[in-house]
């Protein structure tokens, strides 16, 4: 029989990649989204990609009795639980929003998976919560610390994961740190959709490719890397969404549970932001203007994975390349200049 898995956050942008790849992987999938973040057009086409209509629940992570009666009717294996805020700059201004809907919303869902019995579950974390690092590429033991609320929220996450395998051994916890991810379906049917002004580097620049923003600033030209401008690793999503394929069959071989088992997803290759730019600039055709501007508070200079703790156990690798995660943004950017809202 197929395994089943909760997706929390499924109809978001990482979360919509990744259930097409657990369907194209066997598994059976019920997304669990409050929507506040995302369309239902998202999971529409999803389906229409997946061939299929997708069992998907309106509701949010903090409802527990909305939570109870999802797990009452479904046996699921696990849990992989993308649901959360992310806009750094609005955590910053309403912190108290992100850790209600981050932390307290990730302890009742896990609240609600000890009552069901359900152990299994891949968590969304981010390369964030190493901070500014103190060697590169950056491994799963290098020390963790946070400068926003937002980032705060998944390393308090990681804290309480990792208590709660110390406290019952009977826990798979995986946090998935997730470096910069980017790209889109080659469908060109989903892929990241911001509701307002982008903050990140990516879908700044395709909406400035696409002639909806007029100019890209480039934050800091100074920073001691290869041109001055800070350099990532870039990670494309659908090679995202394979790595949490990974992480659950990983759990489904092992005959003793896990505990807590943080794995970076990243390439382990630094791209600067004038390389992604020219790298944009060249496959869309299209000029990218750009100026220089001050540093963005709270950016670190190069941030790069090590990736060879997923190699090893979960035997899995980033595949496509900066040119493919560039095709792949500009395809579903200038068919959906809009995102999911058709005007
Ligand atoms: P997204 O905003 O597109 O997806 C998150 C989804 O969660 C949205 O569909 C939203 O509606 C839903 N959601 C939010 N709060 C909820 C709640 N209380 N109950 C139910 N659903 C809720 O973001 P994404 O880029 O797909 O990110 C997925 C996860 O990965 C997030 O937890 C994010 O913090 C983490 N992450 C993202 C990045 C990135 O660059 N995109 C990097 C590192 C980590
Ligand atoms: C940011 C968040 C991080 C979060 C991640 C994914 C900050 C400080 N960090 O990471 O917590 O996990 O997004 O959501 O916000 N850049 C420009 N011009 C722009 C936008 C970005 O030059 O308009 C530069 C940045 O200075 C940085 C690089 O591009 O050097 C990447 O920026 P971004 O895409 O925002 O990702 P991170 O800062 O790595």
């Amino acid at each position: 029989m197929k395994n089943k898995i909760l997706v929390t956050g499924g109809a978001g942008y990482i979360g919509s990649h990744t259930c097409i790849a657990l369907h194209q992987a066997g598994y059976d999938i019920v997304v669990y989204d409050n929507l506040s973040n995302s369309s239902r057009e998202a999971v529409n086409r999803v389906s229409s990609l997946i061939g299929q209509p997708i069992e998907f629940i309106e509701g949010d992570i903090r409802d527990a009795e909305s939570l109870r009666q999802v797990f009452a009717e479904h046996q699921f294996f696990g849990v992989i639980h993308f649901a959360g805020l992310k806009a750094v700059g609005e955590s910053v201004a309403q912190p108290l929003k992100y850790y209600d809907n981050n932390v307290s919303g990730t302890i009742t869902l896990l609240e609600v998976m000890a009552e069901y019995d359900v152990k299994n579950l891949v968590f969304s974390s981010s390369a964030t919560v190493y901070g500014d690092p103190e060697r590169l590429p950056i491994d799963e033991n290098s020390p963790r610390s946070c400068t926003n609320p937002y980032g705060q929220s998944k390393l308090t996450v990681e804290h309480i994961l990792e208590d709660l395998a110390v406290s019952d051994e009977s826990w798979n916890l995986i946090p998935l740190r997730y470096f910069n991810p980017v790209g889109a379906h080659p469908s060109g049917q989903i892929g990241e959709d911001p509701n307002d002004i982008p903050n990140n580097l990516m879908p700044y620049i395709s909406q400035v490719a696409v002639g909806k923003l007029e100019k890209l600033s480039i934050f800091g030209n100074d920073y001691s890397t290869v041109d001055g401008t800070g350099v990532r690793d870039f990670i494309h999503v659908t090679d995202l969404a394979q790595g949490h394929v990974a992480a659950l069959s990983y759990l489904e071989q092992q005959a003793v549970p896990v505990g807590f088992l943080p794995i970076n997803l990243g390439t382990g290759k630094g791209t600067s932001v004038l390389e992604l730019v020219t790298a944009f600039s060249e496959v869309s055709g299209e000029d990218i203007p750009y100026q220089f501007a001050d540093r963005r508070a709270g950016d670190i200079a190069s941030c790069y994975a090590s990736a060879d703790k997923a190699k090893d156990l979960l035997k899995w690798q980033a595949e496509l390349s900066i040119t493919e995660m560039c095709q792949d943004t500009w395809r579903w950017q200038s068919m959906n200049p809009n995102g999911y809202n058709a005007t």
